[in-house]
């Protein structure tokens, strides 16, 4: 009795904090107009004065051109289900509501496009169906954030007035999702695609293989999903977790049907977006040796990882290692008839023109101690193991370029030599993409540094802990082309998340909303008109769209940074940093909760001798909008190397 009751007065709890957090929400975020909320920036805008608002019946027309149809009926739909409007979809363009016009006369760039929005309604011009498609974009988060909804709401549906012209600055504009080390469906795949289009994304980099499982039915090779796709689910922080027990299930997982793998791409298309795919070789590949352990150099019974620890980085400049091999063997000849089997269905399932081979990280302890490599490095004169790798990935890049692909490789493949026509994504920084830029290969920037969003967007006590952490503001900084490297040669960037730590698909959102907004704007916005405050005023109207479409993102930006140093012996003095403007810190030290009538943070704290915890919240005009932080005064110490 007595625990249902609390139960019950926990859910009444939570019932109302939540409609509190419901009604703050509502007015906390700052209101800007809707042009100035457009993520990306549009290159060229031109506000007017008035408004546009869609009549309770009207037409969408798309000219006499056949690729738009689609087009046309996905928009008229989403704008039916929410406005509950009447819609004709024609081909006239004359008294016409919406018009979108595809003409070579447009004289727009490849994805460029015009919009126009003013008394007799919407006009969006292009040269070609991707600019049509981006002005849609536009012109969606023009309209009340509802439009991102899924039921008709009653209100004004109503287009701010403006003139923009608009292309991007990258060609390349990606995200990159791993579905090996967590699986996601392909209706979440689908829902990714379709986040992703509305901020102007258009390569969604497929991360299908790893040691955590092979997400791929590649016919010639069955074990690769009915053994590597499969393992045992485990709950906690990755790399941490036991062994896997042989009474375990080996239940959790799944991989994508051939037949799958053509509706997304598809989907993808219909969509102007291009599937890279990633097979990630000659590392990353327990999975596939567990289907077919003759791959490795040390043939055995491997099972693919449930999250156990298997590598080790010792740090302090040496190179990491494996406790058990999960490198396919380079000098086995078998690999490369698995190799041009895979490849050659991964090239026929795959319309894009990159294929992804991985090369990152691979652990060489086992190569190093076998004959077989040891006989290789005789035959071909190989003079080290960064030489035994090139030979596998230049060995690697005929098998792709045999299948009418072009190759991509993480930087690793610089090592020992770069094959001869390959694609280099630059992860370590961007050091190693200058590098083959320099050598007159093309590059994609995807450093750690400034796009690695499965790193912690805000302290590290708050999030999932994983690796490092990567605020929003620092993502914001990214540059692509840094100074004196050919710029032509310089595809574009992308975000990376890898899930390792990631559960859940709501997790995945969390994840990549808001930092990829920041990733969105840098590839396509001019560099000239980046601007940090007016950015998260943008970012902030968007919140609007993600809670209309229930789309789940990080408020971690509205939490500060905590510094600490050290005073004197024993005493830790703390900075709290705010990255958004206009917030107030407010905080206790006696284990309760802080409001806005708590002392405002104005000066580094010193921390009271007997203090347990720090509790800080952010506030923006009297209304709290951060999380509560308790900082154990511990984990202060420690990080200030107090005893
Ligand atoms: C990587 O993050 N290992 C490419």
């Amino acid at each position: 009795m007595e625990y249902s009751k609390n139960l019950y007065l926990f859910a009444m709890k939570k019932l109302s904090l939540s409609l509190i957090i419901l009604f703050l929400g509502m007015g906390a975020f700052a209101q800007v107009d809707r042009v100035d909320g457009l993520i990306p920036r549009p290159a060229s805008v031109k506000k007017e004065n008035g408004t546009y608002t869609l009549p309770a019946s009207f037409t969408l027309s798309y000219g006499e051109r056949p690729e738009l149809k689609d087009m046309a009926e996905r928009l008229a739909a989403q704008l039916r289900g929410v406005t509950g409007a009447t819609i004709r979809v024609a081909t006239p363009a004359n008294a016409s509501e919406i018009v979108l016009t595809l003409s070579n006369a447009a004289g727009t760039t490849a994805e460029g496009y015009r919009l126009n929005v003013n008394a007799s309604g919407v006009a969006i011009t292009a040269s070609n169906p991707a600019g049509i498609f981006y002005g849609i974009q536009t012109l969606l988060q023009l309209l009340p954030p509802d439009v991102n909804g899924n039921t008709a709401q009653n209100i004004p549906w109503d287009i701010p007035y403006v003139e923009i012209e608009d292309h991007p600055r990258f060609g390349w504009r990606g995200l990159m999702l791993d579905v090996s080390r967590h699986f996601f469906t392909k209706e979440e795949v689908k829902r990714y695609i379709d986040d992703m289009v509305k901020y102007k994304f258009n390569v969604l980099h497929w991360h299908l293989t790893d040691d955590q499982g092979w997400r791929i039915e590649i016919k010639s090779y069955p074990k690769l999903t009915s053994v590597g796709a499969w393992r045992v689910n485990k709950t906690g922080t990755f790399g941490n977790f036991s062994k896997p027990e042989p009474n375990e299930p080996r239940d959790y997982g799944g991989f994508y049907t051939q037949d799958d793998i053509r509706e997304i791409v598809q989907y993808a298309k219909e969509r102007h977006v291009n599937i890279l795919p990633e097979i990630d070789v000659p590392g990353h590949s327990l999975a596939a040796i567990a289907a077919y352990p003759e791959l490795t150099c040390t043939p055995g019974k491997y099972e693919p990882s449930s999250g156990d620890r298997f590598m080790v980085w010792p740090g302090g400049g040496q190179h990491f290692y494996g406790l058990i091999d999960n490198s396919l063997c380079p000098a086995k000849e078998e690999v490369y008839v698995f190799l041009d089997k895979v490849f050659g269905e991964i090239a026929e399932l795959f319309p894009f023109e990159y294929i992804h081979m991985g090369g990152d990280e691979t652990a060489r302890n086992f190569w190093d101690k076998s004959p077989l490599i040891k006989a290789l490095m005789q035959k071909e004169k190989l003079k080290n193991l960064d030489e035994v790798q090139s030979y596998f990935v230049k060995r690697v890049e005929k098998i792709i370029n045999a299948k009418g692909k072009k190759m991509i490789g993480w930087d690793e493949i610089l090592q020992g030599g770069l094959a001869p026509n390959a694609t280099v994504m630059s992860w370590r920084g961007m050091k190693h993409g200058i590098e083959a830029a320099k050598m007159g290969h093309e590059v994609i920037m995807t450093p750690t540094d400034f796009v690695y969003i499965d790193y912690m967007q805000s302290d590290r006590i708050m999030e999932p802990p994983v690796y490092a952490s990567l605020r929003l503001k620092k993502v914001y900084q990214f540059d692509p082309v840094p100074n004196g490297v050919d710029n032509k040669l310089i595809k574009g960037g992308q975000a990376n998340l890898w899930t390792e730590q990631i559960y859940t698909f709501r997790q995945v959102q969390y994840m990549t909303w808001p930092r990829a907004f920041a990733v969105a704007e840098v590839l396509w916005s001019p560099n000239k008109t980046r601007n940090w405050k007016e950015f998260v005023q943008r970012v902030e109207s968007q919140f609007l769209r993600l809670d209309a479409a229930k789309t789940k993102y990080a408020p971690s930006m509205y939490d500060p940074e905590f510094k600490v140093t050290k005073k004197g012996t024993n005493q830790v003095e703390v900075t709290l940093i705010n990255e958004v403007d206009g917030l107030d810190i407010h905080y206790s030290f006696d284990n309760s909760y802080p409001d806005e009538f708590y002392p405002k943070y104005t000066a580094p704290l010193l921390v009271p001798k007997d203090a347990f915890q720090l509790k800080v919240i952010t506030y923006r005009d009297g209304k709290p909008i951060g999380r509560m932080i308790a900082m154990p005064v511990e984990e202060l110490k420690k990080r200030a190397g107090v005893k």
